[in-house]
Order: C-alpha cells, then structure tokens, then sequence
C-alpha cells in the first residue's frame, strides 16, 4: 500500500492510499464513525462506513482513544471544507497502540500543567505550527548566510573562559579544570572570520540568568555571523537586510501556521529595510521626552526597550550604547570615549532586543587594558590576543536569539513555547 503524508495528497485523488497518524478525534452515529487523524503533515478526517469495514475493524473503533495510533486505509477524495481539503474512504483500520487516557484534551489547560507535559503537548495544533515556523526561521537564517557567502564554522561548548562577563556562566568540571559552557561562539568566530573572511556560527549557547523573565531562556540557541573588514555601518546593514529576509520567508512559506496561532500578520509585512537607526543618547533622550523617565548610563530593562520599540513601526538599530554598560571586546568611538560601537536591534510589538552585537577593538594594547579593566585573565586570553597579533583589521558582527525571534514572528507572549524543550531558572524537566 502506498504510504502518504497528509500534505502530500494531490496526486492521489480518487487512489487508495496509507495515512499512518494518531487519533486526534472522533465521533460515531451507528452506521457511519469520522476518526479525523493527524500525522505530523496535517490532520484529514477518515469516514468510516460499516458496509465499507469488516464488523471487526468497525467494532474496534468503539476502543480508539485520543492519541492512539493507527494507520488508514482508503481512497483519497477531494473535500474542499476540511483543513486538508481531502477525506479519505476508509476501507481499512490497522491498531498500533491503544492510547492510554490522554492528559492533555481538547480543552483549554494551565500553562504551568502544560509545561510539565511538555513532551505531549508539543503534539497539540498551535505548538505543531510553532515549531513549524521556528525550523522555518533557522533554515531562513542559514539560507541568507549561506547565499551571501558566509562560512558556517562552528564554535565549541566547552570553553575556559567568558564572553558575556562572569555573572551568568555555568561552570562544569572538567577533568578537574573549571569549564564554562558557552555563553557565545563570537570570540572564536572572530578567529575563524580571519581566515575565512565572512563567517557564522549556530549553536546553543547557555547563560545562568538569574532573572526570571519571558524573554529568557538558560539555553537557547543563537547564530552569529562575523565579518573581516567590516564596520558599524556594514553590521546594521547586515543586520536589517538578515532579519527582513528571515520575516520575508516565514510570510511566504508558514502562512498557514500563521493562520493557525492567530498571528496578525500586517506589522510583519512591515519588516523591509531600511530600519530606523538612533544613537544609545538620542534614544534616552526619546525615552524621557515622552514621558518614560530614564537615565543616561542605565541599561534598557525590557519594559524601556517595550516603550521605545513602539515609537517605531519596524525594528529599531540602537547604537553607540555607553562603553561601561557593554563586553570588554567592543570598540569604542573615536569621537567620544565613553561610548562603545555596539548594536541592538530592538524588535516591535514589546518584544526587545532580538540581536546584540557591533564592532570589535582590533587593536593589541587597547583590548589588552580592557581585559584587565573587566578583571579577565591575560592568560586565558593570550590566544584572543594573537588576533590582534597577526593582521588584526577592522571587523564587527552580531548574535541574534532564535527564540527571541520566534516569539516576535509568532506573536507568543512568553519564550518558553518558542524551544521544543524549554531550560529556564526553574525548569529542567522534561
Ligand atoms: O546581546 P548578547 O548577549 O550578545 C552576544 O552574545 C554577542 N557575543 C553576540 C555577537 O556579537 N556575536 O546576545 C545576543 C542575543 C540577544 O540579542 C538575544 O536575542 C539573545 O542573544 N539572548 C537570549 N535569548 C534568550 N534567553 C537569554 N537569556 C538570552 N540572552 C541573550
Ligand atoms: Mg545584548
């Protein structure tokens, strides 16, 4: 029997073919049951007609409970109403499991239940699309990276030393050294970028937030493209045409999915470079001109990058944040000490920062002084150092947090459903 996936129907109108699924619901008037199945594709509804089955196989649908998994067999027909715009003439039902009373229903559940059985509810329709649009949003990242000529060089986990400062890392034994688990690959990338000169990596990256927040995660996953010979300029506009491409193909590919979680799509549509660009100072200044108090110096809480993405219909680039406030590694302006080269691009609709990053210090005794400046050890770093050794140039990239912008295109309040299996201050399991 020809094995076919629910997505994959066209060709097989008016055939006989195999659906293998799960039950997702069912109903049953005597002579005639509707078992509407999913399999992963999509969900299409079986009719079972007690003439067209052994009394066997229709007795047997009296025991299918939600989830149990089943293959059937019939023939394809169209059906323009349904969601798959088929149904299938059930000629044929094969039990595989009986499924055990199912925890999750059809109802409306708490999210703190749901998170527990999470390994089920990631079968449910909304969480389905989700993931749908997440794997949609990496492959997107790859596709711009890999059509633009970067490299995918990849970053270790295990590392001995920090990027993102030395209060969030999580420290593991190693052989009897201290390992921290990467909260970065951009120190290596920087690396790599020389001699390959357009590079990225893609990996979990791991922080020990001890701010319980939902837009943070203990593990996400983050790419990073870094760039030799590039500045400030050419990192914002990496950034933007990026994050528009990422947003162009999830409208044209997941429209579905986003029909699906409700998403409304006509701010996204809006995502087209080029990106209001405002210095760290003029956004502060913003910030308190319209009423939301704020001090030079600080640095944005995700209620001020709130306030300030909605003056803004696209996202925003923030530059020039005060040098104090950012990683030992970042440039700093020639035009004014106190402020390093960094950027974030601060997403719309209350979302934040999706992307950190900006220019690095190329040069050997400026990063020296600012290693010690953030009391990090010469010693660990004396490879780092090298970089700035042997052909050090101008050279800048950035990090955007898959989940944060999964949560943006989806339009999910909270980051925990943007990851199959979310780590978060509280939560290991499953
Ligand atoms: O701004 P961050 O800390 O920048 C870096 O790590 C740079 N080394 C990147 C680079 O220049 N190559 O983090 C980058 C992005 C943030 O903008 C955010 O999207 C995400 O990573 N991020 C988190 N996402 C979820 N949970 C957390 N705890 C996150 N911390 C950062
Ligand atoms: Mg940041």
């Amino acid at each position: 029997m020809n094995k076919v996936y629910i997505d994959k129907l066209s060709g097989h109108v008016n055939k006989e073919v195999q659906i293998n699924g799960w039950l997702y619901n069912s109903r049953s008037s005597g002579k005639i049951a509707f078992l509407m199945v999913r399999d992963g594709s999509g969900i299409i509804q079986g009719v079972v007609s007690k003439s067209d089955v052994s009394e066997e196989v229709f007795t047997s649908i009296g025991d299918l409970t939600q989830e149990s998994s089943l293959s059937i067999i019939g023939k394809i027909v169209e059906d323009s109403r349904s969601e798959s715009g088929y149904e299938m003439h059930v000629s044929d039902i094969i039990i595989h499991q009986i499924a055990d009373e199912y925890p999750i229903s059809l109802k409306e559940h708490g999210t703190s239940f749901l998170m527990d059985n999470r390994h089920l509810w990631v079968r449910s329709k909304k969480q389905n699309a989700i993931l749908r649009i997440r794997h949609t949003i990496i492959k997107a990242c790859r596709d711009f990276l890999d059509n633009n000529d970067f490299i995918l060089v990849d970053t270790p986990i295990f590392t001995p030393t920090s990027c993102e400062g030395t209060s969030n890392l999580f420290e593991t034994d190693y052989f009897g050294r201290v390992a921290y688990l990467a909260q970065s690959g951009q120190l290596y990338s920087e690396a790599t970028a020389v001699s390959l000169g357009r590079v990225y990596c893609f990996g979990p990256t791991f922080r020990a937030e001890k701010s319980k927040t939902r837009r943070h995660l203990t593990e996400f996953w983050m790419v990073e493209p870094e760039v030799a010979y590039a500045d400030l300029n050419d990192n914002m506009e990496l950034a933007e045409r990026f994050v528009a491409y990422i947003v162009e193909r999830v409208l044209e590919i997941r429209k579905e999915e986003l029909k699906i979680i409700d998403r409304d799509t006509s701010k996204l549509e809006n995502v087209v470079p080029p990106f209001p660009r405002i210095s760290y100072t003029d956004a502060v200044e913003k910030l308190n001109s319209s009423g939301h108090k704020f001090e030079w110096g600080d640095d944005f809480g995700g209620e001020d990058e709130t306030v300030l993405a909605e003056l803004f219909d696209k996202p925003v680039l923030v530059h020039r944040y005060p040098a104090a406030i950012k990683a030992f590694y970042m440039k700093r302006d020639e035009n004014d000490e106190k402020l390093a080269l960094g950027v974030d691009m601060l997403a719309p609709e209350g979302y934040g920062e999706i992307i950190g990053g900006g220019q690095r210090e190329d040069d050997y005794d400026t990063i020296l002084k600012r290693l010690k400046e953030h009391k990090l050890s010469e010693k660990d770093f004396k490879w780092y150092l090298d970089l700035r050794r042997y052909g050090s140039v101008p050279h800048s990239g950035f990090g955007m947090g898959i989940e944060r912008a999964v949560a943006w295109i989806c339009g999910l309040k909270h980051i925990r459903e943007t990851i199959p299996f979310p780590r978060t201050t509280h939560r290991l399991e499953p």
